[in-house]
């Protein structure tokens, strides 16, 4: 691009308003069924660890095929929690990739370990050649963060893992619907957790997450620790957190669940739609397009590109309409000087310099998706 001046897109469209993602719309688009799952809660006066969280926990490890659903306060909690019931201790190292958001690392923080960042590779995803040589004595955990709605290279990862006898928890907050395999994210360790903050893949109206495990014994610890440590009877067995999951807000979830497998099929079509008008444009490096690797079925949680002249193109976009995101604000987690990381990820470094996040949801039509690319191509002037 060698002018960064206002362009309409093409002769023919028209400018478009098109949010990064639309959170009215997620009322807005299903309010009268909404409406009634709230009235019949209200109703029903059925707000904390009621029967529609049970529901939801039962429907979610089916959904994982996995034993146990645990619905807890938001992704991040998800995280600590497992990590707890693990028994993480004091100084335990916990490998993660560092293209992730700040949660993943804080809550190996507050668990008690410390967070020793990895490299991702070109999928984004943590980068398996990166891994064991940063393993120690002190090393516990492998933490992969599942990003963008797909799952990184577990064969490789486990075998990492099993060689070094390291335990594998992940962090799928972005990863409900995505599969390595045919294997559900979530499901390759001892546990792995979700995130329902409104914007994800399956989105409630406020904050909610959930831990998904096939031990018995960790997912007993875990139902004590997000309720003030109290076991079944009531009795207090543990210090423990209130971390619980609202039954409002598993409720609007059990709803939304009943239609989720058709949300992730839309977020496949649109990342279809975007890789055939924007694969040919050589200053872009985009996302694995939907069905593109047999081992993969991802969830396209996001779209997330690498564009030269990344500001530029940004800026553009929003001249033109378009909402876009740059993740993180640009920055790796061990790039967050402030919390003592001395890491160089020159890898890392590169790609977050470049990413840009597309809008990708499911009240996109084609039409918003076809315009989004028409301004990325008169951008390239292409
Ligand atoms: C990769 C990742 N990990 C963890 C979290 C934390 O989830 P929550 O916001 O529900 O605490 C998020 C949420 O944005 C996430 O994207």
């Amino acid at each position: 691009m060698n002018s960064f001046t206002q362009q309409t897109p093409s002769a023919t469209s028209s400018l478009r308003k098109i949010p990064f993602f639309n959170y009215p719309q997620l009322f807005l688009s299903d309010k009268e069924r909404l409406q009634q799952v709230f009235e019949d809660v209200g109703t029903r006066g059925a707000y904390i660890l009621q029967s529609d969280l049970k529901t939801f926990e039962d429907n979610l490890a089916k959904f994982c095929g996995v034993k146990y659903a645990l619905g807890v306060a938001d992704g991040t909690m998800a995280i600590s929690l497992i990590l707890m019931a693990a028994g993480l201790k004091q100084g335990d190292e916990v490998l993660f990739c560092s293209h992730t958001f700040i949660a993943t690392a804080s809550a190996i923080h507050f668990a008690g370990g410390t967070p020793v960042p990895v490299e991702c590779g070109p999928d984004h995803m943590m980068d398996p050649g990166d891994i064991e040589h940063r393993i120690t004595p002190k090393t516990r955990f492998i933490l992969p963060t599942q990003l963008n709605g797909r799952c990184c290279d577990m064969e490789k990862i486990q075998a990492i893992a099993t060689k070094h006898n390291l335990q594998i928890v992940e962090d799928s907050a972005q990863a409900l619907g995505s599969y390595f395999k045919g294997q559900h994210a979530g499901t390759f360790g001892i546990g792995g957790t979700f995130s329902f903050y409104p914007a994800k893949t399956l989105g409630c109206f406020g904050d909610g997450g959930a831990v998904v495990t096939n031990d018995e014994t960790l997912y007993k610890t875990m139902l004590a620790l997000r309720d003030h440590g109290r076991g079944e009877n009531g009795d207090i067995e543990m210090w423990g957190l209130n971390s619980r999951l609202d039954n409002l807000q598993a409720a609007f979830l059990n709803h939304k669940l009943q239609s989720f497998k058709e949300v992730v099929q839309r977020r496949r079509e649109i990342a279809s739609l975007y890789h055939a008008e924007l694969s040919s444009i050589p200053q872009l490096h985009l996302p694995i397009a939907p069905d593109a690797q047999p081992n993969h079925y991802d969830a396209y949680q996001n779209y997330e590109i690498e564009a030269e002249n990344r500001d530029q193109l940004k800026a553009y976009l929003a001249e033109n309409g378009v909402g876009t995101l740059i993740q993180w604000g640009g920055k790796a987690v061990h790039q967050f000087k402030a919390l003592g990381f001395k890491e160089s990820l020159p890898f890392t470094e590169k790609m977050t310099s470049r990413g840009l996040l597309l809008p990708i949801h499911p009240f996109l039509s084609n039409e918003d998706v076809t315009y989004v690319c028409s301004v990325i191509k008169a951008f390239y002037e292409i």
